[in-house]
């Protein structure tokens, strides 16, 4: 039991909902744990048809912890935690559904790109800045994101640093619908609903066969991971982690110079 990722059950819909408003639901290793173990048993148990995952508090979530990525940065702590959850999610078995209030920053973003449906409200801003933060693409995002938006909003949203709006999230093709807030929690229980009114096995054949291969992904998550951690321990990461939590801007100048 992690207390910022609670896991109920509607039906048999499995609902992971992360929950920690105190710093905007970003992601921490237990966190991410948390959500393995739920996901991993949920397509084991006979009685779980769907997953459903969803923010609190007006946030998605503000991404990885920033705290655990400069410690990993300066040399302590591990992404093990978090590359058991990229690792994942090409994998999950069962759909997996998400509703998107409020911020989706980081692997907030990319893991929408292995859901099966994704709602949104009107509040809900999209963003990836992993170069901004020294960093690179991460959950197959490299490979996902010109796949399904095209190389240019790929580019936006993954080099520029772009911010989507729901609307253009929509436009750009990975989120299905937008919803008023009110509305949302709703219009995401309805859809894993009827999912886990379908066929089971005609359901599993048809999303693996539109998934295309598993394989493929996990690869690119796998290089990109490599490289990504290579990337936390550079200068430029340190600079930029560090300067998130100081609340100040980054000066990068200050690496070139020790370079
Ligand atoms: N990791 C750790 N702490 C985070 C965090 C993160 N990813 N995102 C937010 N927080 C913390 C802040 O440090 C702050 O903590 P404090 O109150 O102890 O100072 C608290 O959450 C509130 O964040 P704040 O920045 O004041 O909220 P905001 O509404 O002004 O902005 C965001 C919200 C999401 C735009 C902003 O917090 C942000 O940019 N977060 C970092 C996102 C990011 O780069 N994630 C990694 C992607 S790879």
């Amino acid at each position: 039991m992690n207390p910022h990722i609670a896991v109920t059950r509607h039906g048999a819909v499995q609902v992971l909902r992360i929950n920690r408003p105190e710093k905007k639901n970003a992601l921490s290793g237990d966190m991410y744990l948390a959500l393995v173990d739920a996901i991993k048993a949920g397509d084991a148990a006979a009685d779980v048809a769907a997953h459903v995952i969803l923010g609190a508090s007006g946030a998605f979530t503000a991404g990885n912890d920033i705290v655990d990525f400069l410690a990993h940065s300066t040399g302590g702590g591990g992404v093990g935690p978090v590359l058991d959850f990229i690792r994942l999610l090409p994998k999950v078995r069962k759909p997996l559904i998400a509703g998107v209030d409020g911020f989706a920053v980081g692997i907030g973003t990319t893991m929408l790109f292995h859901c099966d449906l994704v709602y949104a409200s009107p509040n809900a801003t999209f963003s990836t800045p992993f170069l901004d933060l020294g960093l690179v693409p991460e959950a197959g995002s490299s490979l996902l994101f010109p796949r399904m938006m095209g190389y240019a909003r790929a580019f936006e949203l993954l080099a520029l640093g772009g911010v989507f709006t729901a609307e253009r999230a929509r436009e750009a093709g990975f989120v299905n619908e937008v919803v008023p807030s009110a509305e949302l929690e709703a219009k995401v229980l309805k859809a894993a609903h009827r999912l886990a009114a379908k066929p089971p096995e005609a359901l599993r054949l048809a999303r693996q066969m539109m998934r295309g291969d598993a394989d493929a992904v996990a690869k690119r998550v796998d290089e990109e991971a490599e490289e990504f951690a290579r990337r936390l321990k550079s200068p430029e990461a340190r600079e930029a982690l560090s300067a998130f939590l100081e609340k100040r801007p980054p000066d990068f100048s200050k690496v070139l110079s020790k370079a």
